[in-house]
């Protein structure tokens, strides 16, 4: 039998996992080349500019290093499927928005969706123990540790937040309890809703907590926002918390600026403005109305965003958040200064020893926060 030497790969979709998975095998596998190919001339053209539409740390540098030699990306879609020995299929799979399963259902049967729901099931355990530990007085870090090192359990995925984001685990959740209901399994399917509610229930909960905190209102005033991508290291906005929070704190009013070190003001705009599939979805994930955005501002810095604000929320895990100059932004910032962790990642006592008063999700309540009530009174 004669075996063919493999010589070239073409990656359908030239988006977060084909553009980078593809930029990577071209980097480490000099021999072979790869054709990233998409319909959306836009992308191409800018995977083929400086300004690359996807930030990841160093993929710049794999591409500049490959692209032209052994890695290209290109619209012809038709000459480089027809020319490849391997094709790999990276394109979206939206759900379906017309007719029977709208708004539930992939348009593509999907098997990654039972290990997302798993995921999404940890993160959405661990943030309802977060709440039991607020009212108790306990430390979700310790519980997360100590329930981690169960090698049954093990200790990814455990980390409190303010909810889970990203495209893919409330898709797919979505997904599988419209399997489980087309199969007649309601109970199954309510089981993995009930996933979604507390993440839902969780990015409430914050905002309540924020509100409730702040003498029961945002109205008129300043909040900074510090990060607005889904995770660190993504300008990826994809059902990011973010969103969420945004859209309840303009909802009471507030006023925001928000600072991430790669999401773009046009990007922000265009995520508080659109209008996201309602399926249980809480109510004041409505769209914006034209006076609301005029609430929000884009910053250049975590310096600028948190400027003259009455409270500060930081809401994703970049870098360069844990070594900001805290005393600096305290200064800056009127009295009484509020922190609002969304992810546990600074040293939440150096912060109340320079005078903040502090909610850092599950750990045990400032004396400030223990005499407000969980959820806003009006
Ligand atoms: N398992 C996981 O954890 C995980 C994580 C991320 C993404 N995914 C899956 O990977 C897939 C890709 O995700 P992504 O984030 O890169 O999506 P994306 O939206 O960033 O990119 C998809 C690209 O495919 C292109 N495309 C769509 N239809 C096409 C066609 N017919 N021909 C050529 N190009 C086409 C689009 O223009 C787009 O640029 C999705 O199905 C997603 O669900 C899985």
């Amino acid at each position: 039998m004669e075996v063919k030497k493999m010589g070239k790969i073409c990656c359908i979709g030239a988006g977060y996992v084909g553009g980078p998975t593809m930029a990577v095998i071209a980097l480490k596998c000099p021999s072979i080349e790869v054709a990233v190919v998409d319909i959306s001339v836009p992308r191409i053209t800018a995977w083929n500019s400086d300004q690359l539409p996807i930030y990841e740390p160093g993929l710049e540098e794999v591409v500049k290093q490959c692209r032209g030699k052994n890695l290209f990306f290109s619209f012809d879609v038709e000459k480089h499927v027809s020319e490849a020995d391997i094709i790999f299929v990276s394109v979206n799979t939206p759900t379906k928005t017309l007719s029977l399963g709208a708004g539930k259902a992939a348009d593509l049967t999907y098997w990654e969706s039972a290990a997302n729901a798993f995921l999404a099931q940890r993160i959405s355990s661990v943030n309802a123990m977060s709440a039991l530990c607020e009212a108790t007085g306990a430390d979700v870090s310790q519980v997360s540790h100590a329930v981690g090192k169960d090698t049954r359990i093990g200790h990814k995925f455990l980390n409190a937040s303010v909810g889970f984001g990203g495209s893919c685990f409330r898709k797919d959740i979505v997904n599988l309890v419209y399997i489980c209901e087309c199969n007649g399994l309601p109970e199954v399917a309510n089981y993995w809703k009930q996933v979604i509610k507390v993440n839902d229930y969780q990015k409430n909960r914050f905002v309540n907590r924020l509100v409730s905190s702040m003498f029961n209102t945002v109205s008129g005033k300043k909040i900074a926002i510090l990060g607005f991508a889904f995770k660190k290291d993504t300008g990826n906005t994809r059902e990011t918390l973010a969103i969420d929070v945004c859209k309840g704190l303009l909802g009471d009013k507030a006023r925001l600026s928000i600072y991430d070190p790669q999401v773009t003001e046009d990007q922000i705009e265009r995520d508080l403005s659109m209008n996201k599939f309602d399926w249980d979805q809480p109510i004041h994930l409505q769209p914006l109305s034209p006076t609301s955005v005029k609430q929000v501002s884009i910053a250049w810095d975590a310096y600028e965003a948190t400027k003259d604000a009455h409270g500060v929320c930081i809401l994703s895990e970049w870098d360069e958040f844990r070594t900001l100059d805290f005393q600096k932004i305290f200064n800056n910032m009127q009295k009484p200064a509020f922190v609002f962790y969304g992810r546990n990642i600074v040293n939440v006592e150096k912060l109340r020893e320079i005078g903040f008063i502090i909610y850092s999700i599950g750990k045990p309540l400032d004396p400030w926060l223990k005499d407000m009530p969980a959820v806003a009174q009006y």
